[in-house]
């Protein structure tokens, strides 16, 4: 059978965000199930590396869990945090291969926005130079606003991650409208030679369209995808996002 024409398009990375494996074992307080074994299978299941968000209540991920994640996978390890003092020290001693700063709030049931790179917290900005100094490179979790994308730029971020929530809440013209920012954002921020990765309310059914976007390198993927190895195992919810990624880069524009 002919599998018809290759996509042009560059590869995208898939970071799986095991957050919600440590979830499932703080609910019992048992030892099970570990996320860094959960991310030895993603890694070995075809994922390009994976993400871990250390809050600060400590409320899924802990300390111990990102060192062995750290230890154990020979891929890359996407450290997400709020730009704290507590943070960035323990991001130097661990050295991830890249940190997403993320804004973050206790009564927050998750990640509910994008980080105001443009109000220019003096914080932020110490966060981004004490990393780029310890050699981590930085990325920052922002919405497809430009203000927000000048602003990581002059504040000398290396990667942009553009807030889908938004995309993945609405739903119709509103859902098309919210893809055309997503991807001019995506668009603009490879023109100015940032890294470009997409996270937030990802779905197997919301995926399509914004693989479909060129310009996008990366995505960081964890709720959905953990809940889809509930029914298709964690192996095969990694390799079924990895071929909606492809499905989608291949189909012609
Ligand atoms: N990217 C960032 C920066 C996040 O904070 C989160 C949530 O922790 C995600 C991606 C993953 O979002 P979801 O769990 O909805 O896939």
């Amino acid at each position: 059978m002919n599998p018809g024409p290759k996509s042009q398009k560059p590869r995208v990375r898939l970071h799986v965000n095991v957050d919600h494996v440590a979830t499932v074992r703080n609910a019992r307080g048992t030892a099970y199930p570990c996320p860094a074994e959960a991310s030895e299978v993603c890694m070995a299941a075809g994922a390009d590396g994976i993400t871990a968000h250390l809050r600060e209540d400590r409320r899924h991920i802990r300390d111990e869990d990102v060192r062995a994640i750290r230890r154990r996978i020979p891929g890359l390890l996407n450290l997400e945090m709020a730009a704290t003092r507590e943070m960035v020290a323990f991001a130097i001693a661990i050295k991830p291969h890249i940190v997403t700063l993320v804004p973050e709030r206790r009564e927050e049931r998750t990640t509910e926005g994008g980080l105001d790179v443009a109000g220019g917290r003096e914080s932020l900005r110490t966060a981004i130079s004490e990393l780029t100094s310890a050699g981590i490179p930085v990325s920052l979790f922002i919405a497809p606003s430009p203000a927000q994308l000048h602003a990581s730029l002059a504040a000398g971020a290396v990667q942009v991650e553009f807030h889908t929530g938004e995309y993945a809440n609405l739903t119709g013209d509103s859902r098309a409208c919210e893809l055309e920012i997503i991807r001019a954002a995506c668009d603009e921020a490879r023109a100015a030679k940032l890294h470009v990765a997409l996270g937030h309310g990802i779905t197997l059914e919301n995926i399509g369209p914004l693989a479909a976007i060129e310009s996008v390198e990366e995505f960081n993927i964890g709720h959905a995808l953990i809940a889809d190895a509930i029914f298709l195992s964690l192996s095969g919810a990694v390799r079924a996002y990895r071929a909606a990624i492809e499905a989608s880069r291949a189909e012609p524009q």
